[in-house]
């Protein structure tokens, strides 16, 4: 079960994720407050990590046709070993009410 390192403006938060599980969705789960305004389907990046260490080489063709370079976007990448990760827009420094619609399990589109 890969772990997952997070770091968060209040401390590191180290997290389980089952094998193979969206990374949004990992952080989700464990109470990170992690934005996916576009309900995980590539457009929208509010779901941005910075990705430290066990960063996947490949990337989505999602990913690659949006073209964001400041992070990857953790709705097109799947936990397959331990990472260390670090959300670029939390719900709560973005001030919004919600994180958006929750992405599916399996990547999309
Ligand atoms: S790009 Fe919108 S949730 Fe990932």
């Amino acid at each position: 079960m890969p772990t997952i390192t997070v770091n968060l403006e209040e401390g590191d938060k180290t997290i389980e994720a089952a094998h193979g599980v969206k990374l949004v969705l990992a952080l989700e789960d464990a109470g990170i407050d992690i934005s996916h305004r576009c309900g995980g389907y590539g457009k929208c990046t509010t779901c941005a990590c910075e990705i430290s260490t066990g960063e996947p080489a490949t990337k989505t063709q999602a990913e690659i046709d949006k073209g964001f370079d400041k992070g990857r976007l953790s709705c097109q990448i799947l936990v397959e070993n331990d990472m260390t990760v670090k959300p670029l827009m939390r719900v709560r420094d973005m001030n919004w009410d919600a994180p958006g619609n929750r992405p599916q399990d399996q990547i999309t589109p």
